[in-house]
């Protein structure tokens, strides 16, 4: 069983590293696990992620690669180098097989994107695909599980019947995340900590609940004990 502090992972949302230092600053012990994705990553965020690893704690790089095999399989490799836990790549078997090869031998885990949460029925025709939202969904994390990915992101909506595809080992990561009473945002399908937890999630992403609080350190120790009571721990 996880540590429910190590399933908290804080999406630091953040245009510079300046406001990145301040809030992990603000919440100290609290959090043990950032998520920096594009935002962040292209403002200093890849060495400011290497500082965080060397301080102890877990990152997880959201890049969602998608490349040529060769280049995806040296991006991996490069990341792994950093020491990170997590890096995203799109749920393709080309870059998936390639992002696995290039974490090989570290502590990397690979997670897969299946359908973007944006995309429905009409953008996947619009791109070409003869498949709806869930279809693709299915299709691709029966792909990943059967090339031995380490974890897919996907909604907290659609952790019970990944985690029925996918068996125990396959880590459930799911952003979406609203304590309740907290303000949804623009997410459209939410569930509370506890919810999510319940439905097979290993590991929640929760952005601005944490980060726009007006005590975030509280709200970050708050979803903590929610995860902590669903696990039973
Ligand atoms: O602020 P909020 O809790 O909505 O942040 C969620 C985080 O998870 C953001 O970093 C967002 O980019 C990410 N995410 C998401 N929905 C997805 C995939 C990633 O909200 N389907």
């Amino acid at each position: 069983m996880i540590d429910p502090r190590q399933r908290l992972i804080v999406a630091l949302d953040v245009p510079s590293v300046p406001d990145a230092e301040a809030m992990v600053a603000r919440l100290g012990d609290s959090v043990a696990f950032y998520k920096i994705g594009y935002e962040l990553a292209y403002a200093g965020g890849l060495p400011f992620g290497q500082k965080l690893i060397d301080a102890g704690k877990q990152v997880f790089f959201d890049l969602k690669l998608h490349d040529i095999g060769n280049t995806v399989e040296r991006g991996a490799a490069s990341i792994a180098r950093t020491g990170a836990t997590f890096l995203t790549v799109h749920a393709y078997l080309q870059t998936m097989k390639a992002a696995l090869q290039g974490r090989a031998g570290s502590n990397l885990r690979i997670l897969g994107v299946t359908v973007l949460t944006s995309y429905d029925d009409a953008d996947l025709a619009a791109a070409g695909y003869d498949f709806t939202v869930p279809e693709l969904v299915a299709e691709r994390a029966a792909q990943a599980r059967d090339i031995g990915i380490d974890g897919l992101v996907s909604s907290a909506e659609e952790a019970a019947s990944l985690r029925a595809m996918v068996g125990p080992t396959v880590a459930l990561v799911t952003p979406g995340i609203r304590p309740a009473g907290a303000d949804v945002g623009d997410q459209k399908r939410v569930m509370t900590p506890g919810e999510a937890i319940r439905a097979g999630a290993d590991y929640l992403v929760v952005g601005r609940p944490v980060m726009r609080a007006s005590d975030p350190k509280a709200v970050a120790d708050a979803i903590v004990a929610e995860i902590a009571n669903a696990a039973g721990a």
